[in-house]
């Protein structure tokens, strides 16, 4: 498994917002995790990437219990195995599109090549646009370079928190093709997501309720999510 959450449970303050969750990842495999706005969804994906601390339970990642590493030693897993991409695309607006790909491989001072990055943003359909600041992008183009940003340093996870929240249908289909593409690639891919749709290109969905896995599908169609949330 590439990864294991073995009854993890989160607090903040007095809120138990996690409370007991299990799980675990294949490697090539594409999770979702659904739920009403609330459920904890966000918190688990943090959680699971190391991102946020657990309250209890535990989390490995390749083999590593997250909570055994020294910050430098989470720091140097999340850089070297992991991606993530969230609703808000978190690009440098004064980066092009080109630099902003390359920003976490300079900062963790790994070499990346002008082709790694060339191949990044041909991967998403933008090597005609590597030179564009985020503005001039449409919110979809934004999006398809913060996933060439997560792909760049080959990832084992990626972690994805609403990626088409801010899409329209159109660009947000392309989101999920290239997320597919990851997954026909060997990677395994954690989405969190509010589009049932979404959801329903995953090989497996997790209904979050209350900070508890409510309902866990293989495979399911849209309508089966729809039902499993309702019940
Ligand atoms: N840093 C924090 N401090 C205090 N409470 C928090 C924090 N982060 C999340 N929460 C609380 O935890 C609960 C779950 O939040 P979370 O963001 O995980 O929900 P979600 O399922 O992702 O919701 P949404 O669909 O709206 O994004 C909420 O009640 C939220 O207010
Ligand atoms: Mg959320």
């Amino acid at each position: 498994m590439v990864i294991e959450v073995d009854r993890l449970g989160k607090t903040f303050g007095d809120t138990e917002v996690l409370r007991g969750v299990s799980l675990s990842v294949a490697p090539g495999e594409f999770l979702a995790i659904v739920g009403p706005s609330g459920s904890g969804k966000s918190t688990l994906l943090y959680c699971m990437s190391g991102l946020e601390p657990a309250t209890s339970g535990s989390v490995r990642i390749l083999g590593t219990t997250l909570g055994t590493l020294s910050r430098g030693g989470l720091a140097e897993l999340r850089r070297d195995h992991l991606g993530f991409v969230f609703q808000s695309y978190n690009l440098i607006p004064s980066l092009t599109a080109r630099d902003n790909v390359a920003l976490p491989a300079r900062l963790a001072r790994r070499g990346i090549s002008g082709a790694d990055i060339d191949r990044a943003l041909a991967e998403v359909g933008l090597a005609d646009r590597a030179d564009a600041r985020p503005s001039a992008l449409s919110g979809g183009q934004q999006q398809r370079v913060a996933i060439a940003r997560a792909l760049a340093l080959r990832p084992d996870v990626l972690f994805a928190d609403e990626p088409t929240g801010a899409l329209d249908t159109t660009a947000g289909e392309q989101v999920l093709d290239l997320i597919g593409k990851v997954v026909a690639d060997g990677r395994s891919v954690v989405m969190v997501t509010h589009d049932l749709r979404a959801a329903a290109r995953a090989d497996r969905v997790l209904v979050l309720r209350d900070g508890v896995v409510h309902r866990e599908l293989d495979h399911p169609d849209a309508a089966a999510i729809f039902t499993a949330m309702g019940d």
